[in-house]
């Protein structure tokens, strides 16, 4: 399926070029992360919004979320000063305003709950602002919940059993999810390593007590799952992973769809990303656009291990890919009826 809407605009404040791609509405208003990055050049942060709101689209579908598939870019040439980035917000909150609901931001990589507090000043369509101005604040915890999920149905797929205790973890990212994972995991008596290429995650990882790797040694290491928490693109068709289990909350994790297939014949359960990195967006939604308790909310993400479940079950029954079974997951709830949606003005309701 290709882009609904894509808009692209340069700031009248700053001059900085952001986007908004709407993917898909057929289930309602588009919902995705801002993405506050340099990038060499527009046109590949063109690619990134478009990658991105179409997995945003797979995402809410086989989450069940009556949400579309979104994602906004902040196309950086360099790194803004304080004063810079706010205007920068600005501006990038003016043209989400102008889409009048069609899409609605959450934070990603590069921007945060008070960045969404930045954007609520010139757009209501804006979620996860910080707890004390009524949103729920950051979703990685509820990520990590969700990814938790979708592990302990692929560990019952590949081992037998949900079990970490003694289980070998490599986790390549030791940033807000990655390090809710390794407390988790290395609670639950895992063996838990992790990778960072920020000096500063390390050191907070040392002091948790935990065992190091270089990034490029990462793909190397013999371990029982390796949860990718980092960046996109790890996977490619040659790329030898030495885990039977691959789940992590890293968007966009293959390089192409076919590289499924390969890390299926080399024996290696890979759970798709956008299965298994939905908890936020699902924890996000409950609590901020459908009045859900915490309780309620986090019940949803926790069911994420369900959804897995019945994916990798379908996979196995009928000789396909989980990324396959997910795929058909989400085109059967996508062609099960709606026509495109209009937002009406108070859909969802915001934090703002
Ligand atoms: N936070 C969420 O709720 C959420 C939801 C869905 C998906 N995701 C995705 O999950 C991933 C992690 O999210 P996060 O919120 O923890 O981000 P984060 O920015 O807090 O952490 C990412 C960490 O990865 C490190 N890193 C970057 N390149 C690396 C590399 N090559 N090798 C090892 N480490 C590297 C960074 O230094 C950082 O510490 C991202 O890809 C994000 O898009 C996050």
């Amino acid at each position: 399926m290709s882009v609904q809407e894509l808009v692209v605009r340069r700031g009248r404040r700053s001059g900085v070029t952001t986007m908004v791609a709407v993917h898909s509405s057929t289930l309602g208003p588009a919902v995705g992360g801002c993405r506050f990055k340099v990038y060499p050049r527009v046109h590949d942060a063109i690619d990134d919004v478009l990658r991105l709101s179409a997995a945003m689209t797979r995402k809410c579908a086989v989450a069940g979320l009556d949400f579309g598939g979104g994602k906004s870019v902040v196309a950086l040439d360099a790194v803004p000063t304080a004063e810079q980035r706010r205007e920068i917000l600005l501006d990038h909150a003016d043209l989400i305003e102008s889409l009048g609901g069609a899409y609605l931001a959450g934070p990603d990589v590069g921007t945060g709950p008070d960045d969404m507090l930045v954007l609520s000043e010139r757009t209501s369509h804006v979620f996860c602002l910080p707890e004390e101005h009524g949103g729920t604040g950051s979703s990685s915890g509820p990520t990590a919940v969700g990814v938790l999920a979708a592990l302990r149905a692929g560990a019952r797929a590949v081992f037998g059993d949900d079990g970490m205790a003694g289980r070998k973890v490599v986790i390549s990212g030791y940033g807000s999810v990655g390090a809710h994972l390794a407390t988790d995991l290395a609670g639950q008596g895992a063996e838990v390593i992790v990778s960072d290429v920020d000096e500063r995650r390390l050191a907070a990882a040392r002091e948790q007590g935990l065992s190091l790797v270089r990034p490029d040694e990462v793909l190397g290491i013999e371990a029982d799952v390796l949860i990718p928490a980092a960046v996109g693109g790890v996977f490619g068709p040659g790329t030898e992973v030495n885990a039977p289990l691959v789940v992590g909350p890293a968007n966009n994790q293959l390089t192409g769809d076919t590289v499924a297939a390969d890390l299926a014949a080399k024996g290696v359960l890979w759970i798709p990303d956008f299965v298994a990195s939905a908890g936020g967006v699902v924890y996000t939604l409950g609590r901020e656009a459908q009045d859900l308790t915490h309780e309620q909310a986090l019940a949803r993400v926790e069911n994420l291990e369900n959804t897995t479940r019945r994916i990798l079950d379908a996979a196995s029954a009928n000789g396909t890919t989980p990324l396959a079974e997910a795929d058909a997951l989400a085109e059967a709830r996508l062609t099960s009826g709606a026509e495109p949606r209009t937002p009406s003005p108070q859909e969802p309701r915001t934090a703002a």
